[in-house]
């Protein structure tokens, strides 16, 4: 289940299916081109939200979304300079307000592929946190749609594995145990559960 290949759909999604694997394809290409690092974030963070989602027992469409989601999260940081994205995490104040602005950026990109519409708030609010902290609005809670959530967890659990600074880089035990404080805090405590009981497994 959770190294199955991306593009194994269940039937749910029929009339969409073709083009959401096609946009799908073409943007990771352009992922890929753009820093290979990104392009293996993106699938590990898809990995770990459809196997969260799958763990939460969503529906099996939703599961699907949500992969896609994980998949393109980062897609506004196609439209970062490769200055500031090599440099991510020692980043300037005027850096870090550039780099903030890729999850509207990705969101916006998306606006006019109507197949692309569902993950749209999954894409913009990747960063929001439980505790109202992230951005770009500042959500709180289950204002947060639960598809960000759960892309937000396994974001933030692959850039603390993958740290892009070797500095900042944690064991899987480390990372486990630093996410799971953030409980309550940063993320969904019903997300944190099932991610570790992935994680167990
Ligand atoms: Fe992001």
């Amino acid at each position: 289940m959770y190294n199955s290949s991306l593009f194994q759909l269940p039937a749910a999604f029929d009339g969409t299916k073709n083009s959401l694997d096609e946009i799908a394809l073409h943007f990771i290409y352009l992922m890929h081109l753009k820093s290979i690092r990104l392009y293996e974030h993106s699938v590990r963070v898809s990995n770990h939200a459809g196997a969260i989602a799958m763990r939460m027992k969503l529906p099996s469409s939703e599961v699907t979304l949500i992969r896609y989601a994980g998949l393109l999260h980062d897609i506004g940081l196609l439209m970062m300079p490769n200055s500031v994205l090599g440099k991510s995490p020692y980043l300037t104040t005027r850096e870090m307000q550039l780099f903030k602005k890729h999850p509207d950026l990705g969101a916006n990109m998306m606006e006019t592929i109507p197949a692309c519409q569902d993950m749209i708030p999954y894409i913009r609010f990747h960063h929001e946190r439980w505790d109202g902290s992230g951005y770009p609005k500042h959500l709180k809670n289950v204002n947060i749609p639960l598809g960000a959530r759960i892309v937000a967890v396994a974001d933030y659990y692959d850039s603390n594995i993958h740290s892009a600074s070797d500095f900042w880089g944690k064991t899987k035990s480390e990372a486990i145990r630093r996410i799971f404080s953030c409980s309550g805090i940063l993320f969904d405590p019903e997300v944190i559960h099932a991610f570790v009981e992935v994680l167990d497994h």
